[in-house]
């Protein structure tokens, strides 16, 4: 979307602890050219709003929440996506909630809400008529039959939200003790996550050497819904590292084979697996049969 809208898109490196955007990087990272900063809630945890609204404040920047894995999650007892200018969520197939494709923006600032519905409904004002065009906007309109889904859906978000967070609590408790599984941390405030993907790193010393690929098949051949995650950061893809796209806006220094995000790349390659949402919708019994499945595999390729 960044280059889509003729901006430079800029990567900065994640906390190990939590795999959402480290604010110490993204102050380093920031310049006069700089314009928003798109924090990720990356897996439904939120990210350090305080401090991420801290350095949009101190530097006049606009703060773009990326709520596509976040619905019904909490920083601070507000719902992700309603802290910053703005917040995009996503209803693909994956997420939790989901219309099969689509999405929504929201904000609470006035002169934001008209400028994203014009851009929506094809350049239209509210004002306007049907065939008066005021911004180079295009059909981003849900359709009817998306948003009656949606609208029942939502009903039982807070609920369901509710029970994979509880889900993930209790499956953190349980693994706290396995020797090489860290399930990530919740952040230093109270939040509610939404588990969109439970995630904990796995060290390969702790399992006879596995890979984290081998490991994951194991792991779902014992019946645990899970994935090894992104193979490597955004940046590795060939788009960028070809820079196949047209962006009036780039100069020629910006080189994206440069791009060091150490911990993004250690999560994706050796470290993160995820466990996907639909199973956090599950019962106690299904967590515990999670961490005994980790256990088994653990005890087989070291004994
Ligand atoms: C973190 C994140 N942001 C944005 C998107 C894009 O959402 P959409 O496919 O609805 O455009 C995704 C999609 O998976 C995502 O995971």
């Amino acid at each position: 979307m960044v280059l889509e809208i003729n901006c430079v898109p800029v990567f900065v490196d994640i906390d190990p602890q939590t795999y959402n955007l480290d604010p110490a990087c993204i102050e380093a990272a920031i310049t006069e050219r700089t314009k928003a900063i798109i924090p990720v809630h990356f897996a439904g945890l939120a990210c350090d709003m305080d401090a991420i609204l801290d350095i949009a404040k101190r530097h006049n920047l606009r703060v773009i929440e990326d709520v596509a894995h976040a619905h019904g999650a909490e920083y601070k007892g507000r719902k992700l996506g309603s802290i910053g200018d703005a917040g995009s969520f996503s209803f693909q197939s994956s997420k939790n909630l989901t219309s099969g494709e689509g999405g929504i923006v929201i904000t609470n600032d006035d002169a934001l809400y008209e400028t994203m519905n014009s851009l929506r409904n094809v350049g239209r004002l509210p004002s306007g008529q049907w065939y008066d065009h005021f911004n180079p906007g295009c059909n981003y309109r849900i359709t009817q039959l998306q948003a009656v889904l949606l609208s029942e859906q939502l009903k039982r978000l807070d609920e369901q939200t509710i029970t994979r967070n509880e889900n993930g609590l209790y499956l953190d408790s349980l693994l706290a003790d396995v020797p090489g599984i860290t399930p990530l941390s919740r952040g230093a405030v109270a939040i509610r996550h939404c588990y969109h993907l439970y995630i904990f790193k796995y060290d390969r010393t702790k399992f006879g050497q596995l890979t984290k690929q081998e490991f994951v098949a194991m792991l779902s051949a014992e019946g645990v819904p899970c994935s090894a995650g992104y193979p490597h950061p955004l940046y590795k893809q060939p788009v960028f590292q070809q820079k196949n796209f047209m962006c009036y806006a780039i100069p020629d220094s910006v080189d994206y084979t440069q791009v060091d995000c150490p911990e993004a790349e250690r999560a994706c390659s050796d470290e993160a697996v995820w466990i996907f949402q639909q199973a956090m919708l599950g019962t106690r019994e299904d967590m515990d049969s999670f961490a005994q499945a980790i256990q088994k595999i653990q005890s087989a390729m070291t004994n």
